[in-house]
């Protein structure tokens, strides 16, 4: 992966505005604001599954204690504290089930995707097969639907209900435009809006939801949009920059599919005009996926300027998020779970630099 130095002499649009903070935290430092609550939820994850068939329990296991960051629960938890500063079984239960939900997502990921490492194991897919992967990844769903019905709240269960079907559509869109070479940033926008960001807002909201919060619930879920945008494209350039070890999963893997991501679809906007030969070089990987030198096609896309226009694509995403985090009442700016959101978001772009 790039260093902070590398990329900030690379990158000529970079400012102190778009730098992050010289003491970016550690992931461990955000997780302690909201350790006992972390730590209760952590075990939710796993101990809410209750599935007679031991196939069942033996998959999910397998998915969920390969780690995970558990960065949507983590910003459930945050949430919480800044809606009710005590410790709130409701929403450690909350944030579990995003958890359930967002493994789920992951292990039908994998299958459409193809991957074989997912968490640093090997995903479900390779470990059994793609039709158990998909079978537990749908029981996953319906078991935290299940629990959600546990709440007897029916806004929660609405917000819940529509964000899944906007995931689902996110996914399907995502499909409709693989090996589209014409797919465009506005395409990829709405993908990512349904696949990535929906359930970062219904972690936010829900919570806000929960404790009857009203007040907060546009922040909250304004922030969730925006990191989850930013997220996800710092995740499609460390598609072409990051390693396998650092990222517990293959890079490569969306350009091998022929997956139109941010870095793709800018590159062949700029090469257009610029260079016919690299254009439709690219335009054919994209079509065919799977293609001999994905080394030179690569490095064809580092080269064309797009994963600058990516980053600052990722930068204004962040901002956005932490104004959103601004936006939260007085009282509050000062509070420890705002400032970890905040760091969040620190952490999430300096993966990138
Ligand atoms: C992976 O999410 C899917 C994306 C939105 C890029 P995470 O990077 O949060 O995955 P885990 O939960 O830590 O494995
Ligand atoms: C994220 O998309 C998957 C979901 C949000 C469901 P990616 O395909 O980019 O995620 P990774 O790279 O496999 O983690
Ligand atoms: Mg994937
Ligand atoms: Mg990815």
């Amino acid at each position: 992966m790039m260093s902070a130095q590398t990329a900030s002499n690379q990158n000529p649009n970079s400012d102190a505005l778009h730098s992050p903070s010289p003491n970016i935290p550690t992931y461990a430092d955000i997780q302690a604001i909201v350790a006992d609550d972390f730590a209760i939820m952590d075990k939710q994850v796993f101990g809410s599954l209750n599935s007679k068939v031991q196939l069942v329990m033996s998959v999910s296991q397998h998915v969920i204690n390969a780690g995970g960051k558990r960065m949507r629960p983590l910003i459930t938890l945050l949430c919480s504290r800044l809606c009710v500063d005590k410790q709130s079984q409701s929403a450690m239960h909350l944030a579990a089930i995003t958890e359930m939900l967002h493994t789920a997502t992951l292990v039908h990921d994998d299958v459409i995707d193809e991957s074989g490492m997912r968490r640093g194991k090997p995903t479900a897919n390779a470990t059994w097969d793609n039709a158990t992967a998909v079978l537990v990844g749908d029981y996953l769903i319906a078991r935290a639907f299940n629990l959600l019905v546990g709440f007897d709240s029916m806004p929660l269960l609405r917000l819940f209900s529509d964000g899944t079907c906007d995931i689902a559509e996110g996914e399907v869109r995502q499909l409709q435009h693989q090996h589209d070479p014409n797919a465009t940033e506005d395409d990829y926008l709405k993908i990512i809006d349904g696949k990535t960001s929906r359930l970062f807002m219904m972690a936010t909201e829900g919570v806000a939801m929960l404790h009857g919060r009203a007040d907060l619930q546009a922040p909250l879920k304004a922030f969730g949009q925006h990191f989850g945008n930013a997220f996800q494209m710092i995740d499609d350039v460390l598609d072409y920059t990051g390693d396998v070890a650092t990222m517990g999963k293959n890079v490569g893997d969306d350009l091998a599919e022929g997956k139109p991501t941010l870095p793709t679809i800018t590159a062949l906007r700029l090469l257009k005009d610029a260079d016919h030969t690299a254009y439709d070089r690219l335009r054919i990987a994209v079509q065919t996926g799977k293609v001999d030198d994905a080394e030179a096609i690569i490095r064809l896309v580092q080269n064309s300027g797009a994963l600058d226009y990516c980053r600052e694509r990722a930068w204004d995403e962040t901002h956005l998020a932490q104004q959103a985090l601004n936006n939260l009442p007085a009282d509050i700016q000062d509070s420890p779970y705002r400032h970890g959101l905040w760091q969040l978001t620190e952490l999430a772009i300096g993966r990138m630099v």
